[in-house]
């Protein structure tokens, strides 16, 4: 890595993306773009970060407190995500470096992704496929890949924000009774328009749900929030949907609750540990994984690297373009 230059910002992408981002990113900064997989440690980007003025982010480059406090000249950090779990922003604003992440524009693919999980786990579609392509099937059979229909079911929806409430708007066009918990309760005139009940707690919302979908940030208060004392009350025939981080659930826990029938089933998107996933879940029963693809459509990855490259550029080179600061 290197390509310095005198003029322009340094700046890291840390790996590629869409070439309309480059060649944006190109226009304005002096543009070092990473091997993918090669950033995702602590230490390489300890190596790293001293070189430069401004980096757009992958959710799985770690930007601890220790590699924060080792950047000389950084100035702004964007992610290419909506998460920015993976930066530690208090040690970015002692150093008043920005962090800008990319809300919005992925809220309806990740609604439509979850919605495809979980139409996926109740349906037994991956299942349905490899049958068909395993020439096992016979023809049409009256029980035979039996699922289970939306309409009617009580949705659980844990972290109602923009995400949550893309996936209860569709839900309810299926049919369902939508409930959710939040840390902070919605107005109760927004409650009535959005056709949603609260509960006061995640076991209550546990209790209800045929189908508890989790859409909240991770944050320390919301890791390991879905543990074995969720699962406990959960019903025998409900089934589990996250799209959001692995580890606001404790793997292990929910491993257990699979093998054991303590709950119906599992649709993941995300995992504990990415991209390590436990043994025992990917022999669980019933369990379909995804490899964190919710909001891959093209259209919303290549808004998202817009976004993030807007803040950049905003930060780096007073150039006004779309952009979203957290910090
Ligand atoms: C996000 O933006 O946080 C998603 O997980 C990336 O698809």
């Amino acid at each position: 890595m290197g390509n310095y230059s005198a003029q322009k910002p340094r700046v890291l992408l840390t790996e590629p993306i869409f070439p309309e981002v480059h060649k944006l990113l190109e226009q304005h900064t002096c543009l070092t773009i990473g091997e993918r997989g090669t950033l995702n440690t602590e230490n390489e980007l300890l190596k790293q970060i001293a070189g430069y003025e401004g980096i757009l982010s992958m959710l799985s480059n770690p930007f601890t407190a220790k590699v924060i406090n080792a950047a000389q000249n950084l100035k702004v950090i964007a992610n290419h995500a909506v998460g920015y779990n993976n930066i530690d922003t208090e040690a970015c604003k002692k150093k008043n470096i920005r962090v800008a992440n990319t809300p919005g524009v992925l809220t309806n693919a990740t609604a439509d992704g979850t919605l495809a999980l979980m139409l996926s786990c109740l349906r037994n579609i991956p299942q349905a496929d490899r049958f068909v392509r395993a020439a096992k099937f016979d023809g049409w059979h009256p029980t035979g890949f039996l699922g289970m229909e939306l309409t009617g079911k009580n949705l659980g929806v844990l972290g109602l924000g923009q995400i949550g409430k893309a996936v209860a708007t569709r839900c309810k066009a299926f049919g369902m009774q939508v409930f959710y918990h939040n840390r902070n309760r919605l107005s109760l005139n927004l409650e009535k328009e959005l056709g949603v009940t609260y509960c006061a707690s995640v076991e209550d919302l546990a209790k209800k749900a045929d189908i508890l979908t989790l859409h909240c940030p991770l944050t320390e208060e919301t890791h390991h929030l879905i543990d074995k004392s969720v699962f406990s009350v959960m019903k025998n025939n409900a089934w589990l949907i996250n799209a959001t981080r692995g580890p606001v659930v404790k793997e292990s826990d929910l491993a257990e609750a699979l093998h054991s029938g303590k709950i119906a089933g599992a649709g993941l998107d995300v995992y504990e540990f990415e991209p390590h996933i436990l043994d025992r879940l990917m022999s669980a029963p019933n369990t379909i994984l995804l490899p964190h693809i919710a909001s891959a459509t093209r259209e919303t990855r290549l808004k998202m690297g817009m976004l993030a490259a807007g803040a950049i550029l905003k930060e780096l080179c007073n150039t006004e373009l779309e952009h979203n600061f957290v910090v």
